[in-house]
């Protein structure tokens, strides 16, 4: 094992070096992509791009910097995916992120304790007043704001509306408190709602705030209501829920709105970075980004499989069979590192994405300004089947 990874810090710090080198030369970056579209890119773009390495269905792609917003939109069209790829801050990064995808040891090390599903005394009366008309008002708010993208003004009055509410929610319970978790290197805050239970055993339930125009640009209309103003306002919900129940966690209940994922999981990335350093024993973590478009016909939630734990994944799925009976889920594939659970995923937190639909028949406005509540007929009704498997999955895991 040590001289595995002895191998593996000669590779990163070999990668490491050419980056620095080449970074002020040629301005080459590091991006991970799904290996399927490798010899795609690699046709495109000649030798404007190098494959690093590839594993388990993710290559590492050594790419000019100046391709990336044509990348984007070639894999857009071709792929069907958003962006398709994740730009990593350096080698070293870029090399865990490979080595979460499939290692063995990482796995192990990323492992999920299975629960009993009993706690139907609790979970069943409040499942039974989730609102969707609560879900729809806090989508069509958080659409309000021109766009809430990570720099200028718009991004930072959003957050700030979602700590005011989350806050009111609050408001008269001594043990949670509502905290800004700031970057240094954006405006844009993330929000952490903590409920503090009597152990350290960490419980995440987080979606990402920020919206983006990916045509048009920073300052251009992105109401966001399916990305991710449904996640958000599902989050909302769960904790209004738990609230309204004066429900007293055993374990500490953590609610995040992430800052900053639309341009590279940057807010989560810091955040789990964060709580990895101190040790916060984070026992699941789930990812809410995406809940109101049901694209597929045959399937109400659709548990993405890369970058995500497996063992979790399947008890989400046991909770859904439980408590949301009539709902039918299956598996699906991002196929890169899509959203803020591959964050939790990559420091060895256990950590599940429970998504709207499959990727073949993915809500193809967001990232416009056509993502509005509109395209899913201006109600809640698919978000509202999150927030109830939401609320058996905290509620069963503190127990
Ligand atoms: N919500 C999307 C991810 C998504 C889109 C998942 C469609 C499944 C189907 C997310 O906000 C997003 O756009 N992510 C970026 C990735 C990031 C690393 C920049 C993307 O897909 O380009
Ligand atoms: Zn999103």
């Amino acid at each position: 094992m040590k001289i595995k990874l002895l191998s593996r810090l000669l590779i990163a710090s070999f990668i490491f070096s050419s980056l620095t080198v080449n970074a002020v030369e040629d301005k080459n970056v590091f991006i991970s992509i799904g290996t399927d579209a490798l010899s795609f890119i690699q046709k495109k773009f000649g030798s404007r791009v190098k494959e690093v390495e590839s594993r388990d269905g993710i290559s590492i792609v050594k790419i000019d910097e100046d391709a990336l917003p044509w990348l984007s939109l070639l894999m857009h069209r071709t792929f069907n995916r958003c962006g398709g790829f994740m730009l990593h801050d350096d080698a070293v990064e870029a090399d865990n992120l490979l080595n979460s995808q499939g290692d063995q040891l990482f796995a192990k090390k990323n492992s999920f304790v299975s629960y009993k599903i009993d706690q139907d005394a609790i979970v069943k009366p409040m499942i039974e007043q989730a609102s969707p008309a609560n879900i729809t008002a806090t989508i069509t708010q958080l659409s309000l704001f021109q766009n809430r993208y990570y720099k200028g003004e718009f991004g930072q009055k959003s957050a700030a509306f979602i700590k005011e509410t989350w806050s009111n929610l609050i408001k008269n319970r001594t043990d949670a408190t509502v905290e800004y978790f700031k970057h240094a290197r954006w405006d844009q805050p993330s929000i952490i709602l903590t409920i503090k239970g009597q152990s350290d055993e960490t419980i995440v339930l987080g979606g990402h705030q920020d919206s983006i125009n990916g045509r048009i640009g920073a300052t251009a209309r992105a109401p966001g209501s399916d990305d991710n103003a449904s996640g958000i306002s599902t989050i909302t919900e769960v904790i209004r829920l738990l609230v309204d129940n004066s429900y007293q966690p055993q374990k500490t209940l953590k609610f995040m709105a992430y800052a900053a994922e639309e341009v590279g999981l940057l807010g989560s990335k810091e955040i789990a970075s964060d709580f990895k350093k101190r040790n916060v024993n984070v026992i699941g973590v789930m990812q809410l980004d995406m809940t109101n478009f049901k694209g597929d016909d045959s399937l109400d939630i659709v548990m993405m499989r890369d970058f995500t734990n497996d063992e979790q994944n399947k008890f989400i799925g046991s909770i859904i069979d439980h408590y949301v009976p009539g709902i039918k889920w299956g598996f699906d594939k991002c196929g890169y590192a899509c959203s803020d659970h591959a964050s939790w995923h990559t420091q060895g937190y256990p950590s599940s994405m429970p998504f709207e639909a499959t990727m073949d028949t993915m809500n193809h406005n967001i990232h416009t300004a056509n993502d509005t509540l509109t395209v899913s007929n201006n109600n809640a009704s698919h978000a509202v089947k999150f927030a109830k498997m939401a609320i058996g999955y905290i509620v069963e895991l503190d127990h």
